[in-house]
């Protein structure tokens, strides 16, 4: 499959467990791009963010959408990614998500529920969720674990 990784990473937490994803992935025998987005720090909840170019998702049979947890909501940047990308119908889709709280009850859940129905409104329900949970003890095992459902589900 070929299988596009879109991250907003602001301090490269979440970039780096889409390294993570894309070397496993690959390792199981898929074609994989990913592609950090260009998105300025500290922009404000409720805030569009235009970019400059939109990518072309025709390419991919899968799409993972990666973005860190801010004001215990979905990053705005990716809100604003994701609301203004094309259809994403007929694709596989992920959602993968980082905090720096230990447990998912802590904004985590509710950032992944926001984009869950975003890719919901592009014509996507999500194959498989991940939260890494950047203070919890076990965040290598729950990094292992959440890529191995992920690469499970692909
Ligand atoms: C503006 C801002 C707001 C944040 N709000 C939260 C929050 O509400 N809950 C939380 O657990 N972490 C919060 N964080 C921490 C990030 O979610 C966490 O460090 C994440 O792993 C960063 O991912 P990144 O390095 O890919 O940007 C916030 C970080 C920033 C910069």
């Amino acid at each position: 499959m070929r299988i596009g990784i879109f991250v907003h990473s602001q301090t490269g937490n979440t970039y780096g467990v889409a390294l993570k994803l894309k070397e496993q992935l690959t390792a199981n025998g898929h074609t994989v791009d990913l592609e950090r987005l260009n998105i300025p720090d500290a922009v404000q909840p409720g805030t569009a963010v235009t970019f400059a170019a939109l990518p072309d998702f025709q390419k991919y049979d899968a799409l993972v959408f990666g973005a860190p947890v801010q004001g215990f909501s979905l990053s705005p940047g990716m809100t604003s990614f994701l609301q203004q990308v094309g259809p994403i119908e007929g694709k596989k889709t992920v959602c993968l998500m980082t905090q720096h709280f230990p447990y998912p009850w802590m904004g985590g859940n509710r950032a992944i529920g926001q984009m869950k129905t975003l890719c919901e409104s592009k014509g996507a329900t999500p194959c498989a969720t991940a939260i890494v949970n950047w203070k919890n003890k076990r965040r290598e095992q729950q990094i292992a674990n959440g890529i191995a459902r992920i690469c499970a589900s692909l």
